[in-house]
């Protein structure tokens, strides 16, 4: 039997290339290896965009159209969505009570983002609990590995704990620690350099039409310093040479970067070999979320067979996971 993966993603907006190259570029690549598990988090999206349902509303089909799309086969991998299995919100239930408190505030991300997201009331006991919410996601699934970013370790090694405390507690090895996954995943910054996200004004959607996404490369920023045509440039102050290594072989990469130093070709000539790979990069994708965008029910019902095989699974872990809580009456 094949080891198992797990991961989710925030339904909070249409996917991006950043999201690509950084998450599901991987999922493709994993389920070929693993029993591959994949699901919306709406009710992660919940605990920061509570008061936003119109929003995640739409964007959870909408992802998912974004996931087949990049690649992933809904006859390889299981594809579902959280909240259509409340087992995880009784496994949350039950891992909360002997759960310290600490091991929550402790979590990184929890300061981080309540800081980060100051507009937004994040004093709420579904953003503190937020974690424990990912390892009931994990451990109901009894997952191996958890494929996630680097910053999302401290949710992972929280889930290791809190597994390894249960078992304690009730002397049976019923739930497994899982390791986080981390394969080489090529980071594509924003339009500006920082961090890709809508939120920024930065960002490239996945199936955003041709002409725009030629326009935007277009006007991206360069080295500063590079004022005039003449200017020798350096790549390491320009977020397209950011583009190149992550969309370039190595011979357009050289071209790029000795044209640019010696002044020998202008910025939108260097832009132009971007704007190509990624106008080819997202062809497939414009294609087949065609087919799946004009035939919405085909998209609900590959959720819906996801969705029950998740439950066999889920529902399997919870009866052990009652029974030895002593909640089998
Ligand atoms: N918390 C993750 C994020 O914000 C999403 C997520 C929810 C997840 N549950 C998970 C990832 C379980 C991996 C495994 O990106
Ligand atoms: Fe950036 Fe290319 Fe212009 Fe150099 S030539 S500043 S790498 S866009």
């Amino acid at each position: 039997m094949r080891a198992r993966v797990l991961s989710g993603m925030r339904p909070t907006g249409a996917l991006h290339l950043g999201h690509y190259h950084g998450a599901l570029k991987n999922w493709v690549r994993l389920q070929h290896e693993y029993d591959s598990f994949f699901f919306v988090a709406d009710w992660h999206a919940l605990t920061t965009h509570y008061q936003d349902r119109a929003v995640i509303e739409r964007n959870v089909y909408d992802m998912v159209v974004d996931w087949i799309a990049a690649g992933l086969d809904p006859d390889l991998c299981t594809l579902f969505i959280q909240s259509r299995l409340p087992e995880h919100a009784e496994l949350f239930t039950l891992l909360a009570m002997g759960t310290p408190l600490g091991w929550l505030e402790r979590v990184p991300t929890y300061k981080d983002q309540t800081e980060q997201l100051g507009e937004r009331d994040l004093a709420t006991y579904g953003f503190l609990g937020y974690p424990l919410l990912q390892a009931a996601d994990i451990l109901i699934y009894k997952a191996a590995y958890v494929p996630v970013g680097e910053d999302q370790d401290s949710h992972v090694e929280l889930t290791r704990e809190v597994a390894r405390r249960f078992n304690n507690l009730y002397g049976r090895k019923v739930l497994t620690e899982p390791q986080a996954l981390h394969t080489e995943v090529s980071r594509l910054p924003g339009l500006d350099g920082r961090k890709m996200s809508k939120s920024y004004g930065n960002a490239i959607e996945m199936r955003e039409e041709p002409a725009q996404v030629e326009a935007k490369i277009r006007r991206m920023p360069t080295d500063p310093q590079r004022v005039h045509r003449s200017d020798p440039g350096d790549p390491a102050r320009c977020p397209v040479w950011q583009f190149h290594q992550v969309y370039s072989d190595a011979a357009t990469r050289q071209w790029a970067s000795h044209g640019c130093t010696s002044a020998a070709i202008g910025c939108l000539d260097c832009k132009q070999p971007v704007i190509d790979a990624i106008l080819r990069e997202q062809q497939p994708w414009r294609e087949r979320a065609e087919t799946y965008l004009s035939n919405p029910k085909q998209v609900h019902w590959i959720v819906e067979m996801g969705t029950e095989r998740a439950r066999t699974v889920a529902r399997q872990t919870m009866r052990d996971v009652r029974d030895v809580m002593g909640l089998a009456y």
